[in-house]
């Protein structure tokens, strides 16, 4: 079948995720066939680079043989058991896989609580969070958050989210939250990272002071805000966020859907400030990018809160059909296995600082507002010269053989954690052929 073929059926019959459809087939979406290690294949027999993991989700690559079979084996002993009520041996592995890479510091997170997507596990958080206040002796009914944060679009998710595009439709739905100012939206120019952080901490400060003890918890987006265009920020905010929830009684929720799993050069973007949340969120490269599943590890003081008689309900009262999945669970089992086998932590640190030296003399190109970067985690912003500025850059990339996708202007760079440094050079070669067949 042909290609023009594919998309005529997939106009007929498909709507897709954050998509205008008047323009769907005139911006000549790419029908994936096959993919292989960091490399997509369309129907028309070209190759694509995946500089965004496919969303943020591989970590080895495409058909990584280790993990496929993984699967294989679990599917030949056990595709799907409910989670209510049952348990099964490969979830139990995954879950002390998890805690034993879980940040440590000042306090254990010891309990996995599984989910099916990112949002999913946020909205999971969220209700634990509140209930965790409830059977603590005081109902904290806020939330705070961040502006320009994401963290899905279930509507809990979207609750704590702060961007106006996605999210301001949704207003009169939504729960009841204080939205603290963004430690990385500032004029990088003239401001200093941790200047802004500075100023967005005593925002902070004074929003728990005269709120904090109604505040459920505190969520972030720990390091980087990545869906606002991977906006990265000074880790002395996390610190400050840590010991204000501390101060007034609530909790810190560390969503890493984003930036867990090594994408930042550490196992947890949490780690370079050196704290712990009471909550962590995992989900995309959690399976390597096979599979959906995600998670929320707990400390013991919020697991235990939970704990009494079961008719005095305080039973987590939540979860899904296919919470904790077996094939999901082998995936990721394997996945975090091959992380220590292959100490891919290592590798995205050198890959990152490689990153750092390519992107750099992008950043001197006129049109070229920004480069930033965390780790494997970076984006190029450019200066809007007519519509859809990032969308054109990302086209003129795509005929150079790389796929990329962008946030507004932000071209985002989130390729595969095992990516070689040889296609890191072909990924930003491409790029900047790209800006300069856009922007000159
Ligand atoms: C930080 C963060 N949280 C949550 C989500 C939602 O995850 P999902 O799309 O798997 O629901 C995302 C997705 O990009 C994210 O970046």
């Amino acid at each position: 079948m042909s290609t023009a073929e594919w998309l005529a059926r997939d106009a007929a019959s498909v709507w897709h995720p954050f998509t205008q459809h008047s323009v769907w087939l005139s911006d000549e979406p790419t029908v994936v066939e096959r993919a292989e290690g960091a490399w997509l294949y369309d129907t028309d027999g070209r190759r694509y680079l995946d500089g965004v993991s496919s969303l943020w989700v591989t970590t080895f690559g495409h058909g990584e043989p280790a993990i496929n079979d993984a699967i294989r084996e679990q599917l030949g002993r056990l595709d799907h058991a409910t989670f209510l009520g049952s348990t099964h041996p490969v979830a139990i592995e995954l879950a002390e896989e998890l805690l034993s890479v879980a940040p440590r510091g000042d306090r254990r997170l010891s309990k996995v609580f599984y989910a099916g997507d990112g949002s999913s596990a946020v909205e999971a958080a969220i209700k634990m969070a509140y209930q965790h206040s409830v059977q603590s002796g005081r109902a904290r009914p806020l939330f705070v958050r961040l502006t320009e944060a994401y963290h899905g679009d279930t509507l809990g998710a979207v609750s704590v989210g702060g961007i106006d595009l996605f999210h301001a439709t949704y207003k009169p739905l939504l729960l009841k939250t204080l939205a603290a100012p963004s430690p990385a939206v500032y004029d990088r120019a003239s401001v200093s990272a941790a200047d802004a952080a500075a100023e967005a901490i005593r925002a902070l400060d004074a929003i728990m002071a005269e709120h904090g003890d109604d505040v459920s918890a505190i969520i972030v987006e720990p390091m980087v805000q990545a869906a606002a265009g991977i906006l990265t920020y000074d880790a002395s905010y996390l610190k400050a966020a840590r010991e204000l929830a501390d101060r007034h009684g609530a909790l810190l929720i560390c969503d890493e859907v984003a930036t867990g799993v090594g994408r930042t050069g550490r196992m947890w973007a949490s780690e370079h400030a050196g704290i712990v949340p009471d909550l962590l969120i995992t989900a995309k490269g959690l399976t390597g990018g096979y599979l959906p599943l995600s998670a929320v590890l707990a400390t013991d003081d919020v697991y235990a809160s939970f704990l009494g008689a079961p008719a005095e309900a305080r039973t987590f009262f939540h979860g899904h059909t296919y919470t904790a999945n077996p094939l999901c669970a082998a995936a990721a089992l394997a996945n975090l296995r091959l992380m220590r086998e292959r100490d891919l932590l290592g590798h995205v640190s050198a890959l990152g600082e490689r990153f750092g030296e390519l992107l750099a003399p992008l950043a001197a190109r006129p049109g070229v507002t920004n480069v930033r970067r965390l780790g494997v985690m970076a984006a190029v912003e450019v200066a809007a010269l007519g519509e859809r500025t990032g969308f054109r850059v990302c086209q003129a990339a795509k005929k150079r053989g790389v796929w990329l996708r962008p946030l507004g202007d932000a071209i985002v760079i989130m390729p595969p954690l095992a990516l070689s440094m040889d296609e890191a050079e072909i990924l930003v070669g491409a790029l900047d052929e790209a800006l300069s067949e856009v922007i000159g």
